[in-house]
C-alpha cells in the first residue's frame, strides 16, 4: 500500500479477487468504485465503459481505469465481474445490447438505489438466454454518494466506512455472493444484505423522500417572488437541509419512477403529517407543534441507536466498558447522588395519564427511565426534557394513550416492562413489549398471571420471559390478589391495570415493599387504600396533574454508604435521599452491622420523606440480617455483600431468593466475582454466608448487572490489588454519573470503552 493510500484510509485486497472487471457507466458512483478496486489490487485490470467518449478518456487519465472499452461488447467479453453502474432507468436498455455477450460464469452487479426494477429487469432480459450463457446476478447498493458527478469527482475512499447492502436472489450462487462482498470489502465497505422489496421501502423512507423533499423545497423557494433575496438570507440551516438537492437531476427522477410504489407510500404518510403541522400552525395548536418536534428531537438525539433498532442503549452497549479500579483511595465530602429509578419511572406514567400538565424535577436521566419516557412519546404523550432532570408531561388523561408505532423497547428494565403490562392490558390497543438480554431473561407470568385473572388477554414468550404480547379491549375487573413474593413491581403492575378495571383491585403482599406507586397515584389525586398488607383502589377514576421532586436514590446512595463505612478515615454527607420506610433497610442493616450513619435534614416532599445522611467509617460486624429487611433493602445486596466481606465475622442471608432474578442472578453473580477477588463465600439457595475476610483484586465480569459493577467498583477501597470489572455499559441504567461522583469522593477509578 502506498503511503497515501494509508492516508486515505484506502484498503487492500490480500490477493487479487478477481482477474477482470468491467464497470459499464463512468460516473461518480462507477467511477469511484473503479478506482477504489483499482487502488485496493483486487483485480489485474479494470475496464470502464461509457457512453460518452470524453468521460471515458478522462476516466483512463485520471488512472480510474485501466482500460477503456469502445464498445459495450468489448468491455464485457472479458469479464469475470460486470459491475452495472448506469442510471436505473437505463439498465433494461443496456443489458439488452449485451445479455448474449457474458463470459460463461460471469457474474453481474449493479450499485442502482432501486433494485426492485434492476431485478425485473434482469428477469425480462435473460429470459430466452441459454442458463450456461447467463451471468450469476448479484444485485448491490453502496449506501453512500456525494451531491457532484461525472468521472472527474470519482473518490477512491467514497465508500470506506460505508454500508453497501446486497439483495441476493433465491436461487442464488453463495460464491458469487461472497465475490462481490469481497470486492465492497476492499473498498472499506461494510456490507450486509436484505430482501429487494424491503430494501426499496427502507430506502424509500431514508433517501428517496429526503431527497424529494429538498428538491422541492429548493425549487419553491426558487419560484417565490424575489428568490435572490431569499437566496440571500438562506444561512446554515437552509444549506444542511438542501444540499442533496444539488444532485443529478436524471439518476433522480429515475429512481423516483422506478421506486414508485414505496415512495408514494412514505410521500403519502409525509404530506398527512405536514398537513397535521399546517393546522397545528394555523390554530396556535402548541401542543401538537411540541409533541412533533420532541419526539423528532430525541429520535434525532438517539440516532445511532435508533439505528440499532434499541432507542435508549446506550452506544456504550455495543462496547465492553471497563471498570479499572486501583487499590485504595478516600470517600469525602458531600455528593447529591441521581434520582430515584422507581420513582423517575413512576412520575412519568402517571403524569403521562393525568389530566393537565405534571412537572418533574430530580428525574433521573438513566437508561431505564428513558425508555420508559421514550414510550410516552411513541404513545402519543407530548413530553419536554429531560434537562437536567426537569421534565414536563402533558398528560393525555388515563384513556388519551395512542397505539404505538412499534413494539415498546424497555432495554435493561424489568420495573418498566412489569408496570407497563398492568397499564397496558387496559388500552383499546394490541402492544408488545421487548428487552434486551438481561431482561429477555427474567420472569414475566409474575405480572401475566394475575393480570390474566383480571380477564387481560397476554402471551409471554418461551418459559414465560419477554417478549409480552398484550391484546387491546380486553375489559378488566377488579380482583384480589395474594402475591407470592414480596414485589413492588407485581403490586405495582395490578394497581395500574386496576385503574381501567370495573370495582375494586387488592393486592395482600406477603412482606412490606416499596409504595411510590400508592404514594403517588394518592399524589395525583388518585385514593389508594391501604388496610395492613393489603392495598386497593377503585377503577375509573381520573388522575390529577401535579408537580414531583424525585429524591436522590437511596439504592444509588447505598453504594457511597458501604464505600465510607469500610474505609477508613471516610466522612461523606449524601444530600436529600429518599428516605421511604420502605426503601431504607441499607441503613438498618449497616447499622445493625456497627455502621454510623447520621441522618439530618428530614422534610416530606411530595408525600415522601427526605433526608441527608453522613456517614463515617466505623469497624464492621458480621450479622444475621433479619428476613424483615430482606425486601427493604432488595436492590442494595450486592454492595452489602462487599461491607460483609468487610466485616469481622460472618454475615448470613436468608429468605433473598428474589435476588436470583434480577437483572442477574445476584447471589451467584456476586459469589463468582468475590471468588475472582480472592474471597470464598457459601452460597445458599436462598442467600449466601459471608466471612469477612481480605480482599485480593482480580477481575470481575459483572455480567451486564449495574449494581455488580458498582458492588466491586466499592470493593477497591479495600482490595489489596487492582479491581477490574468487565461489561458495566449498564451502569448508565441507573446511575449515569455514577464515575463523576465515584472520582470526586476520592475513589480511584478509570473507564474504558474497548
Ligand atoms: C422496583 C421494585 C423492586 C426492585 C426494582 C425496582 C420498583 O423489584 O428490585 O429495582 O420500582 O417497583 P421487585 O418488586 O420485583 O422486587
Amino acid at each position: 500500500m502506498s503511503n497515501s493510500n494509508m492516508e486515505r484510509g484506502a484498503f487492500v485486497a490480500s490477493s487479487k479477487i478477481v482477474d477482470t472487471i468491467a464497470v459499464i457507466g463512468l460516473g461518480l458512483i462507477g467511477g469511484s468504485f473503479a478506482k477504489a478496486l483499482k487502488e485496493a489490487g483486487a483485480a489485474r485490470r479494470v475496464i470502464g465503459f461509457d457512453r460518452r467518449p470524453e468521460e471515458l478518456s478522462v476516466g483512463l487519465s485520471i488512472g480510474v481505469i485501466d482500460e477503456a472499452a469502445q464498445t459495450l461488447k468489448q468491455a464485457v467479453l472479458d469479464a469475470d465481474v460486470v459491475v452495472l453502474a448506469v442510471p436505473v432507468r437505463a439498465v433494461e436498455d443496456v443489458l439488452g445490447q449485451i445479455k448474449y455477450d457474458f463470459k460463461p460464469g460471469a457474474i453481474l452487479t449493479d450499485v442502482g438505489s432501486v433494485k426492485g426494477c434492476f431485478v425485473g429487469a434482469v428477469e425480462r432480459i435473460f429470459q430466452g438466454v441459454d442458463e450456461a450463457n447467463r451471468p450469476v446476478v448479484v444485485p448491490g447498493h453502496p449506501i453512500a454518494g456525494s451531491e457532484k458527478s461525472g468521472v472527474a469527482a470519482a473518490d477512491a475512499t467514497l465508500f470506506a466506512n460505508h454500508k453497501v447492502i446486497l439483495t441476493p436472489l433465491s436461487e442464488q450462487n453463495p460464491e458469487a455472493v461472497e465475490v462481490i462482498r469481497s470486492l465492497w470489502s476492499c473498498c472499506g465497505s461494510t456490507v450486509l444484505e436484505m430482501g429487494v422489496d424491503h430494501h426499496d421501502d427502507v430506502l424509500a423512507a431514508t433517501s428517496h423522500l429526503p431527497h424529494l423533499i429538498a428538491f422541492s423545497l429548493v425549487d419553491t423557494l426558487a419560484g417565490e417572488g424575489d428568490s435572490k433575496e431569499i437566496f440571500k438570507y438562506a444561512a446554515g440551516g437552509f444549506r444542511d437541509f438542501t444540499r442533496i438537492a444539488a444532485s443529478d437531476p436524471v439518476m433522480w427522477s429515475d429512481i423516483f419512477l422506478s421506486n414508485s410504489d414505496s415512495t408514494l407510500k412514505v410521500l403519502d404518510h409525509f404530506a398527512d403529517d405536514l398537513a397535521t403541522l399546517r393546522e397545528a400552525i394555523a390554530n396556535q395548536d402548541s401542543k401538537t407543534l411540541l409533541g412533533v418536534f420532541t419526539r423528532a428531537k430525541a429520535a434525532r438525539d438517539h440516532f445511532s441507536k435508533i439505528l440499532s433498532g434499541q432507542a435508549y442503549t446506550t452506544i456504550m452497549n455495543t462496547k465492553n466498558v471497563v471498570f479499572k479500579m486501583k487499590s485504595g483511595g478516600e470517600v469525602q465530602g458531600v455528593i447529591r447522588v441521581a434520582g430515584d429509578k422507581s420513582m423517575s419511572h413512576r412520575s412519568i406514567m402517571l403524569g403521562s395519564l393525568a389530566d393537565g400538565v405534571t412537572e418533574v424535577e430530580g428525574f433521573l436521566e438513566g437508561e431505564d427511565s428513558l425508555a420508559t419516557l421514550q414510550a410516552f412519546r411513541d404513545m402519543g404523550v407530548v413530553i419536554e426534557g429531560p434537562d437536567e432532570g426537569r421534565v414536563k408531561i402533558y398528560g393525555v388523561g388515563v384513556n388519551g394513550l395512542k397505539k404505538p408505532p412499534g413494539p415498546i423497547y424497555l432495554g435493561n428494565s424489568g420495573t418498566g416492562m412489569r408496570l407497563f403490562a398492568g397499564l397496558l392490558s387496559g388500552q383499546s390497543f394490541d402492544t408488545e413489549l421487548t428487552g434486551d438480554e438481561s431482561l429477555s431473561k427474567r420472569p414475566m407470568e409474575r405480572v401475566a398471571a394475575p393480570l390474566r385473572l383480571m380477564g387481560a388477554v397476554i402471551e409471554t414468550g418461551d418459559q414465560g420471559r419477554p417478549p409480552m404480547k398484550i391484546k387491546g379491549n380486553s375489559q378488566l375487573k377488579g380482583t384480589h390478589y395474594d402475591m407470592p413474593m414480596a414485589s413492588a413491581q407485581v403490586k405495582s403492575c395490578l394497581l395500574l391495570a386496576g385503574l381501567y378495571a370495573d370495582g375494586e383491585t387488592s393486592v395482600t403482599e406477603p412482606a412490606p415493599t416499596r409504595d411510590h406507586t400508592e404514594r403517588m397515584l394518592n399524589g395525583f389525586g388518585y385514593s389508594v387504600k391501604r388496610e395492613g398488607a393489603t392495598a386497593s383502589l377503585v377503577g375509573g377514576g381520573s388522575l390529577t396533574a401535579t408537580k414531583i421532586d424525585v429524591p436522590a436514590d437511596i439504592s444509588s446512595a447505598a453504594f457511597f454508604l458501604v464505600a465510607a463505612s469500610i474505609t477508613p478515615g471516610a466522612h461523606l454527607t449524601l444530600k436529600h435521599v429518599g428516605m421511604n420506610p420502605t426503601r431504607v433497610g441499607v441503613i438498618n442493616i449497616l447499622r445493625a452491622m456497627g455502621g454510623h450513619i447520621e441522618i439530618s435534614n428530614e422534610s416530606e416532599v411530595g408525600g415522601e420523606p427526605v433526608a441527608d445522611l453522613t456517614v463515617s467509617y466505623r469497624p464492621l460486624k458480621g450479622i444475621n440480617i433479619p428476613e424483615d429487611q430482606v425486601p427493604l433493602a432488595i436492590d442494595e445486596f450486592p454492595v452489602l455483600f462487599i461491607a460483609a466481606v468487610c466485616a469481622e465475622g460472618k454475615t448470613v442471608l436468608t429468605g433473598a431468593e428474589e435476588l436470583r432474578v434480577k437483572e442477574s442472578d445476584r447471589i451467584q453473580v456476586m459469589a463468582d466475582g468475590l471468588k475472582a477477588v480472592g474471597v470464598d463465600t457459601l452460597v445458599t439457595a436462598d442467600g449466601i454466608e459471608i466471612v469477612g475476610s481480605e480482599i485480593a483484586g482480580g477481575v470481575v465480569d459483572s455480567h451486564g448487572d449495574h449494581r455488580i459493577a458498582m458492588a466491586f467498583a466499592v470493593a477497591s477501597l479495600r482490595a489489596k490489588g487492582e479491581i477490574v470489572i468487565n461489561d458495566c455499559a449498564n451502569v448508565a441504567t441507573s446511575f449515569p454519573n455514577f464515575e463523576a461522583l465515584a472520582k470526586q469522593v476520592g475513589m480511584q477509578i478509570s473507564v474504558e470503552h474497548e
